[in-house]
């Protein structure tokens, strides 16, 4: 090989490898980012990275843009592997103009896109880009919509995770949004469609980057991030977590890790639920002692907190959690709970992981709050989402069932394989002394004693209905269960289900109520 060629090679890798150069790298460590490289260079399992399209440049004209060439024109492309399997990934390098997209650059994306669903192994995004490359016009936007296209495309086939890890706004966002977890980091990322400048001309609010559209924002408000990290570093190894409870594909099983059984009973759980039923306690002590010891990985934690949803192992057995939360609102259902648990819902039966749904929940939220804003096609998702998902689905009651709330959290009636029960298990319409108070209302008012009498008949709502045999004697749940019994219970039941199959009918695609 004659010594030019190397050289013209090796010349044109460096000059890759330098990205936008020196002074643009440390302008990156000093706003406490890390590079694109050294992103991939961490989230990847050592070695396994193999870049596509190093030398791709852009084909700009305008502006002078052909005297402006970075070989990877803003982003680095290919694949490697996490914990040892494969996945595609795009990391966008804010140092080459600020990470725009151009069409060549939305090109290289589309490239991997097909390549992960082809190849069927989930697509990471690591997005730090200034957005459509304003030189490029509409050459950027159609190459945004390409990007669209496929991870519509992809939804549902590989998982698809987006790392917000810098700037992300307009129509930028909406690549994120329809995969399947965005996670960003604190302080260094922000996304909004419209930026502070233009809130403050269209509705004259004054409100910074960080609190229109922060991290904090998105996890707490909106909804729209599902996990925070602390900075580049946490972020990248909250992904390579993620992709533990994670198969490859849509049509691989949920991962199954090595695990050896030994006592599966678990006395703390007899002690766990407050002496009285009007106190809180906190759900995730249940989840914790449930599920595999240190396994259970919260998702959206800082979102509609009253109730709760993550991923643990169960035997080793890869499992999705929803669980009510009777330490905030009680554990009602509300707008934001039931549009929270029905994502996940979802997520978990497109990728095969089996659900557990711990109840402990007292209704859907009243007020002209949640009716305006959409209660009952809100709520109508988590009981679509729940309805149409075909993976093993395992419920416990764990203390109040009641209303509509009962039929949602995956009952039998909509096609739980196994539903359990406390022993303390409150299922029925509603609580006795409202039900006493409304059934037993002409008695009560003719009562000489009327206080005496709602006693009484509340005595008598709650023998009747507020335990769970009633509902044990119709076969709504199948045993009633010690708490301590819960883990070996639930293990049993999963092996039971390995080979479940279920048939749907024939359909394009259903109409989930959005
Ligand atoms: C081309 C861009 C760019 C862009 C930044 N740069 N954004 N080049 N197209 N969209 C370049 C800058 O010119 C600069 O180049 C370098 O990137 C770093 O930018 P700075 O402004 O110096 O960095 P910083 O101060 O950190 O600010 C970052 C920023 C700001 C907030 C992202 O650059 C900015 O506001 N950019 C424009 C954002 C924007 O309006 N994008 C279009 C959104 S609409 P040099 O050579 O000086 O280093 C959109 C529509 C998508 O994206 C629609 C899809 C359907």
């Amino acid at each position: 090989m004659k010594k030019e060629l190397l050289e013209r090679l090796n010349r044109m890798k460096v000059e890759a490898l330098a990205g936008g150069g020196e002074s643009r790298i440390r302008q990156q460590h000093e706003k406490g980012k890390l590079t694109a490289r050294e992103r991939i260079d961490l989230l990847l399992d050592p070695h396994s990275f193999e870049e596509i399209g190093m030398l791709v440049t852009h084909r700009n004209t305008d502006f002078d843009m052909q005297n402006a060439l970075y070989p990877g024109d803003g982003v680095i492309t290919g694949y490697g592997l996490i914990h040892g399997r494969l996945v595609y990934v795009f990391a966008q390098d804010f140092t080459v103009f600020g990470g725009s997209l151009s069409e060549t650059h939305a090109r290289k994306i589309c490239v991997l896109m097909d390549m992960a669903l082809q190849n069927k192994a989930p697509m990471i995004g690591l997005n730090d880009s200034g957005g459509a490359r304003i030189q490029e016009g509409v050459d950027s936007l159609a190459g945004y919509a390409e990007v669209f296209y496929r991870n519509t495309l992809a939804s549902g086939v590989i998982p698809q995770i987006s790392a917000i890890l810098g700037p992300c706004a307009g129509g930028a966002v909406y690549s994120p949004a329809i995969t399947d977890f965005i996670l960003m980091t604190d302080h260094t990322s922000y996304m909004f469609v419209t930026g502070p400048n233009v809130v403050k001309t269209v509705t004259n609010e004054s409100v910074t980057s960080e609190s229109l559209g922060g991290a904090l924002s998105h996890a707490g408000k909106s909804g729209v991030s599902h996990l925070t990290a602390a900075n580049d570093m946490e972020c990248l190894e909250m992904i390579k977590k993620l992709l533990f409870y994670l198969p490859s594909h849509h049509e691989a099983p949920s991962p199954q890790y090595p695990f050896d059984l030994g006592d599966e009973y678990r006395p703390a759980l007899d002690g766990v639920l407050p002496e009285s039923n009007h106190l809180p306690y906190d759900i995730k002590t249940v989840i914790r002692e449930v599920v595999d010891r240190d396994s259970f990985f919260e998702i959206h934690e800082l979102f509609a907190q009253n109730v709760v949803v993550g991923f643990a192992t169960l035997a080793g057995k890869s499992i999705g959690i929803v669980a009510n939360q009777p330490q905030v609102l009680a554990g009602v259902l509300d707008v934001n709970a039931s549009r929270k648990a029905a994502r996940f819902v979802r997520f978990c039966d497109s990728f095969n992981i089996p659900l557990i749904v711990l109840v402990d929940v007292p209704g859907f939220l009243p007020g002209t709050d949640q009716e305006w804003n959409g209660i009952i096609v809100h709520g109508a998702k988590l009981l679509y989402a729940f309805s149409e998902a075909t993976v093993p689905r395992l419920t416990v009651i764990v203390r109040k069932a009641y209303g509509g709330a009962y039929d949602v959290m995956n009952s039998k009636h909509i096609g739980a394989d196994f539903s359990f029960a406390w022993p303390g298990a409150e299922i029925a319409v509603m609580g006795a002394r409202g039900a006493s108070e409304i059934i037993f209302k002409k008695e009560i008012e003719s009562a000489a004693d009327p206080v005496a009498k709602v006693l009484e008949k509340e005595k008598e709502y709650a023998e009747t209905f507020l335990h769970p045999y009633r509902a044990a004697a119709r076969g709504y749940v199948d045993e009633v269960i010690l708490p301590s019994e819960t883990r070996r219970k639930l293990i049993k039941a999963l092996a039971s289900l390995s080979k479940k199959a279920v048939a749907r009918p024939s359909k394009k695609h259903g109409n989930i109520p959005l």
